[in-house]
């Protein structure tokens, strides 16, 4: 038989809702589901939730419901314009070591990267300012990692990332999977992203739209860089003096990821590299946890 649970009542709701999760065999489900009506019901009483918000609000959570699919997670996106993304990745990633700052995933990490040899570039399409990308990936101590995996991936010049225009770029255009050197050195060719806004045609544009807000990204390139023995990092790097770098709709820039990419006509470098002057040259030095 279940135990009874206690009328319900206007001053002890969320306890008595919490009660009802006592049984709960997971000790981290009822702390989290205690502690979630604790909050819903202490912000209901707060702001005097009215029966049409709570209905407007329900209608809104069915329409995120319904715009998701295999190549679209609105309630990832919801996530991510309420700053809930970037602090469970703050919670996640707390460290007191010299270590590269993480951010947002996003949502374009949909497709596997292909491996690509140093030097190669990630650009199967024509058009875009040329850029040089070198970094090198070393441990929080300084010591660096051979073989590490730098996964990298970005939108065009236009702002789009190949899957939001398949008729028009090859696949996986703008990804690539590197294989760092014997230092733990990377380089490879590109072009410089544009910024974009997120998808801003469905309920979270809608909620962006009402409160004043703008869907708009800062030009970004997305890595997630792993090693053997280190946690994995998820970041990106943002360009230096792009548009939006101060209101990035999803709250994703860490000044520590702001990157220089200077124009260079040093045709000694081109040539080394395989671009054509002039271009932009962007270094980037990431460092890994190691793994708890
Ligand atoms: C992105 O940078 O790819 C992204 C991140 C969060 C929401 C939408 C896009
Ligand atoms: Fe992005």
């Amino acid at each position: 038989m279940a135990e009874p649970v206690p009328r319900f009542d206007e001053e002890r709701s969320a306890e008595i809702v919490a009660e009802s999760f006592a049984a709960c065999p997971d000790d981290r489900l009822r702390e989290l589901l205690s502690a979630l009506v604790g909050h819903l019901h202490a912000f209901s009483k707060e702001v005097e939730l009215t029966q049409g918000e709570l209905d407007a609000a329900v209608e809104f959570l069915t329409s995120t419901g319904r715009r998701c699919d295999e190549t679209r997670q609105e309630f990832v996106l919801l996530s991510d314009v309420l700053g809930l993304s970037m602090l469970v990745d703050a919670i996640g990633n707390r460290s007191d070591v010299d270590a590269t700052a993480s951010t947002v995933l996003g949502p374009f990490h949909m497709v596997d990267s292909p491996p690509r040899e140093l030097g190669d570039t990630i650009s199967l399409a024509p058009g875009g300012e040329p850029v040089l990308v070198t970094g090198q990936v070393r441990s929080a101590d300084g010591d660096p990692l051979p073989g590490a995996l730098v996964d990298v991936w970005q939108a065009d010049a236009d702002g789009f990332y190949d899957v939001q225009r398949p008729a028009e770029v090859p696949e996986r255009n703008l990804r690539g999977l590197f294989t760092a050197d014997d230092e733990g050195r990377f380089w490879f060719r590109t072009i410089l992203p544009a910024p974009y806004p997120i998808p801003d045609d469905g309920p979270v544009g809608t909620l962006l739209r009402a409160t004043g807000r703008h869907p708009w990204r800062p030009a970004h390139i997305h890595f997630i860089v792993g090693a053997e023995g280190h946690a994995p990092l998820t970041t990106h790097i943002f360009v230096a003096g792009s548009p939006h770098l101060d209101s990035d709709a999803v709250f994703g820039v860490k000044d520590s990821l702001v990157v220089d990419f200077p124009r260079t006509d040093d045709a000694r470098l081109g040539a080394e590299y395989g671009i054509p002057v002039p271009f932009r040259h962007a270094h980037v030095d990431f460092r890994l946890r190691v793994a708890p």
